[in-house]
């Protein structure tokens, strides 16, 4: 017997569709970016990240009291320091506003798990990822400081590093610096596959790390290119790496997607300042849905293959799934 085919069966109430739903958002895969700041009482918005804040650490204290409620397991700290140079000094200090940071999130909310960005770019002068001679970011010279930058974090008790900065050979330096010292089990998540994007601007207004010359083209990598992130990420696994990132993530999915079918490690993806921005402005112009056009796009890049979600909506969210 001949009889039409009916799709349409599967979508027909709102039980059966969540019956066949094939990805699923979870808070547990939240990653929530931090601004910290040095002083007390701050708590700044960032212009063009509205919901995002600056914090002091003893703001950032209560934040992060209230972000582990929600049950997002994990934040990503960045630093903002009081005084820039052209080696990024306060990157590695040990009484540096990350490092400080730290130890204030893990004494008062021991089960957070904390990952640092490690880069350069904050603590520079000169605002690139690096050290500078004669207009080129150098790499050798910048991976000791990026090390050394890690080690410092992982000794303030950091559970896992990720490593921003895109110098060659750093994921494995890092891993041999960190074992000597004895923090073996202090993971590394790297920045694998980072893109010279445009969509970092809110970022770097938020972190005051915008480069004073130049641009980041000759460490990170061509938006047109997808065979050169399969090398990096290969390269990252082979050093050490625990966890491998894409990042942009919607411009990106694509490498997403061929990351996680190519190697057999946990992705991650950066939903960056950027794709932040151009939401929350549409939503405050009344053209999109927030919650839906977010929860669409943070669908669609579990969907692509990411196991890890880094986003600034990560408390939204984790607020979204609860009151559903
Ligand atoms: C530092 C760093 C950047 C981001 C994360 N780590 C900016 C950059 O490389 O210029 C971007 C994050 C975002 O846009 O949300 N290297
Ligand atoms: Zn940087």
């Amino acid at each position: 017997m001949e009889f039409i085919k009916r799709p349409r069966r599967l979508r027909l109430n709102s039980a059966i569709r969540d019956m066949v739903r094939e990805t699923r958002l979870d808070v547990k895969d939240l990653i929530y970016p931090l601004f910290v700041v040095h002083g007390e009482k701050v708590k700044q918005e960032i212009n063009s990240m509205p919901g995002v804040y600056r914090f002091s650490i003893d703001t950032l204290v209560e934040e992060v009291k209230e972000i582990y409620s929600l049950g997002i397991p994990a934040i990503l700290l960045f630093g903002v320091p009081s005084v820039k140079d052209e080696v990024g000094s306060e990157a590695y200090a040990d009484d540096g506003i990350v490092q400080r940071a730290i130890k204030a999130v893990k004494d008062a909310v021991p089960s957070m798990f904390v990952i640092t960005d490690v880069c350069m770019c904050g603590y520079t002068s000169h605002g690139h990822c690096g050290i500078v001679e004669r207009g080129y970011v150098v790499n050798d010279k910048t991976v000791e400081l990026i090390s050394k930058t890690a080690l410092s974090h992982a000794r303030a008790g950091a559970d896992m590093v990720a490593p921003s900065d895109m110098m060659d050979g750093r994921v494995g330096a890092i891993r041999k610096l960190l074992d000597e010292k004895g923090y073996s089990n202090v993971s590394i998540m790297a920045y694998s596959a980072k893109y010279a994007s445009a969509f970092f601007g809110p970022f770097r207004e938020a972190a005051e790390s915008a480069p004073k010359f130049g641009d980041r083209k000759t460490y990170q990598m061509d938006p047109a290119n997808s065979d050169e992130a399969m090398r990096e990420i290969k390269l990252d696994i082979e050093e050490g790496s625990d966890i491998v990132m894409v990042k942009p993530a919607l411009s990106y999915l694509d490498i997403i997607r061929r990351a996680k079918e190519s190697f057999n490690i946990p992705v991650a993806a950066y939903n960056v300042s950027g794709e932040y921005a151009m939401l929350k402005a549409a939503a405050k112009m009344g053209w999109l849905d927030e919650k839906a056009v977010a929860m669409e796009i943070l669908t669609s890049i579990k969907r692509a293959g990411a196991d890890l979600i880094i986003t600034y909506f990560a408390k939204d969210v984790a607020t979204w799934l609860t009151t559903r």
